[in-house]
């Protein structure tokens, strides 16, 4: 059943105002509640507390002129139908009347009940789709002009309090997690005071069912409450009704089937339920619905937006992306701050351009040649620590950098750099490096001293020797001198030739014949030994001071570097070694003859943890041969082995089982830089916890392409 409509008669005469409503009260068409006031300040006092949906006006009421009285009545109900009545048949008054805002001008004494109900019909349906009409247009333009969803819930609240002639609104927002209604906004009319109330409202939650928003909630359709002292079931129904309010209404807002929230309203004037406006009001619900389930949708969408431009503003490696077409995309402050640009200034620049347009050596190279740009090609990841970005003002830095391509399902979107400056590190590494070589050069120095000092020691006993040897003789030689001059004159005397004798004795010529070749050859012996450790020494120092590698013979090499290690070999093991004919290797050899020397010393060190302080030894094989296109040094020791769990770790830098003072953990690691990455080989050992381990140098015969080289090609 529909519910009756509210009809305001405003009449003097209060025969014909009866007569009237006896008219209304037969109509077949629709209910009609109607109320009777006699003059306009009447009329504008009941308007206060009721929502009338027409007014039947007599112009002739005493207590205003016709014109005042129409327009009070319009401003103060703006919704309501006005309908005006008089006796006077007069066209032009008539004009004017619909002109002041009435919708129709009768003549009282020509109404019948059908005339009357057909007009107030006509009227009612006229007015209520132009609110319709304006309450969707209103809200519509809420909905695309405001900017948050904060701004909307408030405007929309304001809108539908001043179509639904409410006074105060509440926006409740559906929280899944919590299971409950929370309070979002409120909105009321400026001359209405709702503190207590809109206070209350922020403490309060609903579950389903509970109060007019929960009950709205559970059954998914609006509700009025007509009068608020009849639902004692309402949340603070008493501080609603002490805050002078009478009446509510609530519209679920939904998203098809689903509540996202509950828009409640309350008002000082009672309402009836109203059919038409509910069907509005629910059209609108699930308007509001939609607007919020994609502003909610688009704040998530901006918030992660915010939250991924903070992560990549807080990380201190610098970050940005490139379009397929390599025109920036973003760049995060790190980043800005290394180049020393601002994040907007680089928007949708070229990034080659601006700050990596050259290959690692300074030279200048054309786009389609940059590796960030092979990655928007290709789609493999792509990282590099042999480059350099360029600064704003010129300068360059030593970069690290990955870049990793992106895609939008199977296709390339575009790629991201992520890069760090590695100035100070390289500068630190360089340090590192000229600390170790001192460190080594001084170790290395007192191991040479040792081996130079043991032939030279008998260069200089057998020089001594020689010395002694040389005077005695001297003085018998003087001693035949004195002989010969007296021989020549015919007369010895015995005493020189018993002088001779003793002198004979004395310099023991027949042990001086056999020693003095020996001691010679002794000292000889020495001095050549001196000659091949400093021969070793500057072929093991070799310096390679040209870029590219240069052929040399590994056995030669591997024998200068026994020599200059014999000192840190010999009081641990006995060395053998097992020299393949191998053909000359291109090759850095100064680098090889460090890796060389680096796994014969971690061999004396592993035989060294065996033998211990024992007078045993144990031993070192070097073996070289040639396997396909690539000579295999093969660096054998009967050590401790490798444990298991260490073997993944031994080549990585700074890994050592040493004590201080005894390894830094760097030999292996540069060892493969070098053999791996400089010469295009392998390193590999087998161990055996207990027995030993072989270390396997692999070089390719030729030589591989130098890193430099690769990137031309
Ligand atoms: N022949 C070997 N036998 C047993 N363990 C070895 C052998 N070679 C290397 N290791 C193990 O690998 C570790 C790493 O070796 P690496 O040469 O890189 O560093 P280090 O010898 O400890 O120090 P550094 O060479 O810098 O003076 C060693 O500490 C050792 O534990
Ligand atoms: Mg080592």
């Amino acid at each position: 059943m529909s519910c009756p409509i509210q009809v305001l008669l405003i009449d003097s005469n209060p025969s014909e105002a009866a007569g009237l409503r006896d008219k209304l009260a037969v109509s077949k068409r629709a209910t009609f509640a109607i109320q009777i006031v006699s003059t306009l300040s009447q009329a504008l006092a009941l308007l206060e507390d009721t929502r009338f949906e027409a007014m039947l006006v007599d112009l002739a009421t005493p207590d205003a002129e016709w014109i005042t009285m129409l327009s009070n009545l319009q401003c103060r109900a703006p919704e309501s139908s006005i309908i005006a009545m008089s006796g006077d048949e007069d066209e032009t008054k008539a004009l004017e009347v619909v002109r002041a805002g009435a919708q129709d001008y009768l003549l009282k004494e020509r109404l019948t009940t059908v005339a009357l109900e057909r007009i107030l019909l006509y009227c009612i349906e006229r007015q209520r789709a132009r609110t319709r009409a304006a309450l969707h247009s209103s809200v519509s333009q809420v909905l695309a002009t405001s900017q948050s969803l904060a701004e909307t819930e408030t405007a929309i609240l304001r809108v539908l309090c001043g179509f639904l002639e409410f006074d105060y609104g509440e926006f409740w927002r559906l929280d899944r997690a919590a299971g409950k209604l929370v309070h979002h906004q409120s909105w009321h009319v400026p001359s209405r005071d709702v503190g207590a109330l809109s206070a209350a409202a922020h403490a309060m939650q609903f579950t389903k069912g509970k109060g007019l928003a929960g009950r709205v909630w559970a059954t998914g359709t609006a509700a009025w409450v007509p009068d608020l002292s009849q639902d004692p079931e309402l949340r603070s129904a008493r501080v609603l009704i002490e805050g002078g309010f009478k009446s509510a209404f609530a519209l679920p807002i939904t998203l098809e089937s689903e509540t996202l929230g509950v828009m409640e309203f309350f008002g000082r004037k009672s309402q009836e339920a109203d059919d038409e406006l509910l069907r509005v009001t629910v059209t609108i619900g699930s308007q509001v619905g939609q607007f919020l389930a994609r502003k909610v949708t688009e704040e998530e969408k901006q918030r992660l937006t915010n939250e991924r431009l903070l992560i990549l503003d807080s990380a201190s490696e610098g970050i940005y992306g490139i379009d397929l077409r390599g025109c920036l995309t973003f760049i995060n402050r790190s980043a800005a701050r290394m180049f020393q640009r601002t994040q907007e200034e680089t928007q949708g620049q070229q990034s080659h351009e601006l700050f990596h347009h050259t290959r690692p050596d300074g030279a200048r190279y054309p786009v389609e040649e940059c590796p960030v740009h092979r990655v928007l090609d290709q789609g493999q990841l792509f990282r590099s620590d042999e480059e350099c970005f360029w600064r704003k003002d010129g300068s360059q830095f030593a970069v690290e950098y990955s870049c990793f391509p992106m895609f939008e399902g199977e296709k390339i979107s575009g790629a991201v750099v992520c890069f760090n400056d590695i100035t100070e590190r390289r500068r630190m590494e360089v340090e590192l490096r000229h600390a170790q070589k001192l460190e080594a050069v001084g170790s290395l120095a007192a191991g040479i001293a040792h081996e130079i000092n043991t032939p030279i020691q008998f260069v200089g006993d057998n020089t001594r020797f020689l010395r002694n040897a040389f005077r005695d003789l001297a003085q018998l030689l003087a001693c035949y001198e004195r002989l010969y001059g007296h021989a020549e004159q015919g007369t010895v005397p015995a005493g020189l030739l018993y002088e001779v004798k003793a002198g004979r004795e004395k310099a023991d010529w027949e042990y001086l014949q056999v020693e003095v070749p020996k001691a010679l050859d002794q000292a000889l012996d020495g001095v050549n030994r001196v000659a091949n450790i400093v021969r070793a020494m500057k072929d093991f120092s070799h310096v390679d001071r040209r870029a590219e590698k240069a052929a040399a013979d590994l056995n030669k090499a591997i024998e200068s570097t026994l020599i200059v290690a014999r000192n840190e070999l010999k009081y641990v093991a006995d060395v053998q070694t097992d020299f393949g004919a191998i053909p000359p290797v291109l090759c850095h050899l100064g680098d090889l003859n460090q890796v060389f020397l680096n796994l014969l010393i971690n061999a004396a060190h592993a035989i060294g943890d065996v033998v211990k302080d024992s007078t045993q030894k144990g031993h070192i094989t070097v073996r070289t041969r040639l396997v396909g296109d690539c000579v295999e040094i093969s660096i054998s020791d009967t050590g401790t082995g490798i444990p298991e769990a260490i073997r993944t770790k031994v080549f990585d830098p700074f890994f050592t089982t040493k004590g201080v003072g005894k390894g830094t953990g760097q030999g292996l690691a540069l060892a493969r830089v070098i053999v791996v990455e400089k010469h295009g080989g392998t390193l590999t050992f087998d161990t055996e916890l207990g027995k030993g381990t072989t270390f396997h140098v692999r070089l390719p015969l030729a030589g591989a392409l130098e890193p430099r080289e690769a990137l031309a090609t």
